[in-house]
């Protein structure tokens, strides 16, 4: 047991805040302040668990969700071993400021592996509500995580989280478009009631709108998240600091950095995950035991321009494979070199049981055409076909024991083979894919992919529903459980299995349960 040492207070605590450990946690007092609303409305959060901890994030606000007035104020937290905080283990607290819009990112240790813990923060008279995390197993026998992407506000509810939450997840991992900036022409369940965010106040109102979604505040309240971003947390289908619309790199910078730093403030990451001057380190390793290792990786920051876009029309496009050589040309990236160079080190690193690249676009090449011809779409791995073949390059030469995508971005359930070479039917198999669809938004328009025999590789897609994927990760097997929503336009649908399928250790390849 760990008990409250002065060494882990000490370290959780920051200058300006102080106050008598002996004191009884009814007369804990952090600052003198008396909120008119709650300033914790926004929930709380934790996310990168390790073997000794994790982190603890919160945000105070004001009333209406708005930024607080403040220049600073003081919040201090507490984890417990126990849901009721009669074994606290760690209290600290720090001094937030308006310049990170009064957000907390707790890095807490020192802690034992693989138990739950609790905790909760204060501020003036104010308490948050109290949330579940965990520290990574040393051994762990068994992982269960569930995955998901892509929840846009205005098409659907997020009642999805409800059933995940149900499942016990151990890890939640989100691979993009948590937000949507943009609105829908058919809302159909409720309005932004707000414009398009371009600055800093638009895309923090944005972000604490999703956090009043109380759903969305219980997942995050019930297990550690692990996070990485897509193209709508700032913008459709930018690439790097190319924005979709013409404006020039350099306010599209100042935007993007805006949308970063929003992003930020709202999500338990790591304080070191703020590079400065408009640049962030999402890309990175998360590792569980000998079990599994997270590949954390970042495809918008740092990638090339899509291929043969269409002047003056937006986005992401169907290519013709023919009539674009440069969908294959090598000097286009989707990591960048840096990033590259990083995941092939990591890759020959990697010793662990089930290698994991969470990442947010589909991996495996995708023929939209039917019948003769190919044409591909330019916004995810498939624009970037030199980039893909260096990964199954390093993959090839790592060659981990198992290898397994996950992705999101695409509105449907995928279960793929991934192949050295996606053309060649005789290329050997290095590993398996799984998809997630939307947690809530829209289906894709029918008809957008050829039937499957374009796509060998395919074993299994449906473009019908929303929901997420439960994974459920052993010595022995991988199981994917993909759980759909009934109906996202109903608050409150159920959700149930759509489909399950198992990759078998040292057998890559997901096979139908
Ligand atoms: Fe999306």
């Amino acid at each position: 047991m760990i008990g409250l040492t002065r060494r882990n207070i000490l370290h959780g605590l920051s200058a300006a805040v102080a106050w008598s450990m002996l004191k009884p946690l009814e007369t804990l007092a952090v600052g003198r302040q008396r909120f008119k609303t709650d300033p914790f409305a926004l929930g709380v959060a934790s996310g990168e668990p390790t073997t000794d901890g994790f982190v603890l994030w919160t945000r105070l606000v004001g009333p209406d969700l708005a930024l607080l007035d403040e220049a600073e104020a003081a919040v201090g937290w507490e984890v417990a071993e126990d849901e009721g905080f009669r074994r606290i283990v760690n209290r600290g607290g720090a001094q937030v400021t308006r310049g990170l819009a009064h957000s907390v990112h707790a890095e807490i240790g020192g802690l034992i592996p693989g138990r739950p813990y609790w905790y909760r923060f204060h501020a003036g008279d104010a308490v948050s509500a109290v949330g579940r995390t965990i520290t990574v197993p040393e051994r762990p026998e068994r992982l269960v995580l569930a995955l998901t992407s892509c929840q846009h506000w205005e098409n659907g509810y997020f009642a999805a989280y409800r059933d995940m939450i149900e499942g016990e997840p151990d890890l939640i991992v989100h691979v993009g478009d948590y937000i949507y900036e943009s609105p829908t022409r058919n809302a159909a369940v409720r309005r932004f009631g707000a414009d398009v965010p371009v600055d800093l106040a638009g895309y923090r109102a944005r972000h604490a709108l999703y956090k009043s979604d109380a759903d969305l505040r219980a997942a995050h309240a019930a297990a550690p998240w692990l996070v990485t971003w897509d193209d709508h947390d700032v913008q459709n289908d930018y690439a790097g600091l190319i924005p979709e619309d013409g404006t020039p790199p350099e306010l599209f910078g100042r935007r993007r950095a805006a949308a970063y730093q929003a992003y930020f403030e709202h999500m338990p990451l790591r304080p070191s995950a703020m590079l400065g001057e408009g640049g962030m380190q999402m890309y990175r390793r998360l590792s569980w035991g000998d079990l599994a290792t997270f590949h954390v990786l970042d495809d918008r920051q740092y990638r090339s321009d899509q291929a043969c876009p269409i002047p003056g029309k937006l986005g992401g496009r169907r290519v013709g494979v023919a009539e674009c050589p440069e969908l294959e040309a090598p000097e286009r990236t989707l990591l960048g070199a840096v990033q590259e160079r990083w995941l092939d080190e990591g890759l020959a690193r990697d010793k662990t049981q089930w290698t994991l690249l969470a990442q947010q676009t589909a991996f495996a090449r995708l023929d939209l055409q039917a019948g003769p011809g190919e044409a591909l779409s330019n916004e995810g791995w498939d624009g970037y076909g030199a980039a893909r073949r260096r990964l199954t390059d390093s993959l090839r030469r790592a060659s981990p024991r198992n290898t397994v995508f996950l992705g999101g971005d695409v509105h449907s359930f995928w279960a793929n083979d991934v192949k050295v070479d996606f053309t060649d039917p005789k290329a050997a198999l290095i590993g398996s894919e799984f998809v997630t669809s939307a947690l809530a938004n829209s289906a894709l328009p029918p008809g957008l992919f050829a039937p499957p025999e374009e796509n060998p590789h395919v074993r299994f897609s449906d473009t019908d529903h929303q929901g997420y994927t439960r994974l459920s990760i052993d010595r022995r097997r991988l199981e994917a459980e993909m759980r759909m929503i009934e109906d996202q336009t109903r608050p409150g649908s159920l959700s149930h299995s759509l489909a399950r399928f198992v990759v078998m250790d040292g057998r890559p390849g997901p096979k139908q349960a």
